[in-house]
């Protein structure tokens, strides 16, 4: 028996990299590789990048660099980078930095073993195509090893809304969606490895058209999947949430009571700039359509501080739709130029300024969320185990609300969902106790 080859893949930027990962090391385990947890002994690196905003670019070629003195102690060392970097910049990859043998874009994984071999054969190889063939026509079935209790699933790719902000148009192309009975046919493996619980990922997943209804349909159909105890899915635009999936809310009960919808701001001036085709207004009305169906539905947003134009009073509109609205989880980030992208030619925000702002806007998203957190306390919630805590005889899980919750149990709890009354509250997760 040859000795299997070590492939350390590093992943950056949001869930569906964290997919594309696992996709990536199984389309190359049929290669002959196997994953390993450090650099430092693998024949292949491969980095799965973000675009998003600057910082996340660049932090891919500083950590290249530090791949210098691995590369000089093993020239058969095989560098890759793969995600969004690679189909923004591509070439342009491998002439900043000579170490890479390999640039492959989300949409050609497929090509990767083909791309193994010819970097082997010591060439350098590169698609960031849109191909025609889809990859998950070659990716068809998943790794038979026994999984943790929950999984994401890619159901959607791409987006076709060009917020005047975003890359993600560029990087991922054009929106498509998976059939459903590819999606249902992953779920039941997903599930007979382990999985408790789906997380379904897309760009803009609720734009999801792979079942004639849409993706309320595609949850229906996951919901009769025996052994499936959960289904979440992200991230939505507001104006894709249409009435069967705000309904689904309210009437699967397999579906989480939890939801990341972004508003990026709440200033209709700067929404339109943004291009988001939404007014803060008619999101405060669909969060209440929401809220209608599902009460306690924990709400999650994006928000950009700082976007060109931006004035004292759009930013203050914006703190008004926190307040309106209240979050219990929230992501903000100052506007970052993105090289391509409309908004990257306007008159832009000084520095400052836009760092004052994210501290006032993080300060009032971190009080609703320690006040929704607090709520909990005293409650009983739901809580799926996934692994073994800290402490010794401890279990950490996720309730229905996306809460980290902490608990003494037995590891043969580990995969079921199980009630615990939630006892104290602390800044990033919430302790229980298991109720017999
Ligand atoms: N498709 C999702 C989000 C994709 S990107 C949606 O439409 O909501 C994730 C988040 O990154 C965005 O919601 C936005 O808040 C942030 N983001 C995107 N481009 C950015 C930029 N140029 N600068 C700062 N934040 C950005
Ligand atoms: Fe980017 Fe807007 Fe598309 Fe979201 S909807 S991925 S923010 S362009
Ligand atoms: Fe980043 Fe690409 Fe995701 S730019 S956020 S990895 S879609």
């Amino acid at each position: 028996m040859t000795t299997p080859k070590k492939l350390f893949i590093k992943t950056y930027g949001c869930q569906m990299n964290v997919y594309d990962s696992e996709r990536m090391v199984e389309a190359l385990g049929g290669e002959g590789y196997v994953e390993t947890k450090s650099a430092d002994d693998a024949d292949m690196i491969l980095l799965n990048t973000c675009h998003i905003r600057e910082k996340a670019a660049e932090k891919v070629y500083s950590e290249l660099g530090r791949f210098k003195d691995l590369k000089a102690e093993n020239p058969n060392l095989k560098i890759g980078v793969a995600g969004c970097v690679a189909q923004a910049e591509g070439e342009e990859i491998m002439r900043r930095q000579p170490l890479v043998d390999l640039v492959v874009g989300p949409q050609s994984y497929h090509r990767l073993p083909a791309m193994e071999k010819a970097v082997q054969q010591g060439a350098k190889a590169l698609d960031t195509d849109f191909p025609e063939d889809d990859k998950f026509d070659t990716l068809t079935k998943r790794a038979k090893t026994k999984r943790g209790p929950t999984a994401f699933l890619t159901v959607q790719e791409g987006c076709d809304k060009f917020c005047a902000f975003c890359v993600v148009p560029y990087t991922r192309g054009a929106e498509v969606s998976r059939p459903a009975a590819q999606v249902l046919k992953e779920a039941q493996e997903l599930v007979d490895a382990g999985v408790r619980e789906i997380t379904l990922l897309g760009q803009n997943v609720n734009a999801y058209h792979g079942h004639e209804k849409g993706l309320a349909g595609l949850i229906w159909a996951l919901d009769k999947i025996d052994g499936l105890a959960r289904i979440r899915f992200t991230t939505s635009h507001p104006n894709d949430m249409d009435d069967a999936l705000i309904e689904a809310h309210g009437t699967c009960t397999k579906l989480m009571p939890y939801l990341h919808l972004p508003v990026q701001s709440g200033s209709d001036a700067i929404l339109k700039a943004m291009n988001r085709k939404h007014t803060a207004e008619s999101y405060i009305r669909l969060i209440e359509r929401i809220r209608e169906a599902r009460p306690d539905l924990l709400l999650s947003g994006d928000f950009i501080v700082g976007f060109p134009g931006e004035t004292d009073q759009d930013f203050e509109d914006t703190m008004n739709l926190i307040r309106e609205v209240n979050y219990g989880q929230a992501y903000s980030f100052k506007y970052s130029t993105r090289p391509g992208t409309p908004a990257a030619e306007r008159a832009q925000v000084a520095e400052a300024l836009k760092t004052e702002r994210l501290a006032n806007l993080q300060a009032l998203l971190s009080t609703q969320q320690r006040a929704v957190q607090e709520t909990m306390v005293g409650r009983e919630v739901r809580v799926l185990f996934e692994k073994t805590g800290r402490q010794e005889g401890q279990l950490i899980g996720k309730s229905e609300y996306l809460h980290a919750v902490y608990a003494d149990a037995p590891a043969s709890l580990i995969g079921q969902v199980v009630p615990v009354r939630i006892i104290a509250n602390s800044p990033n997760s919430l302790a229980g106790q298991c109720i017999q």
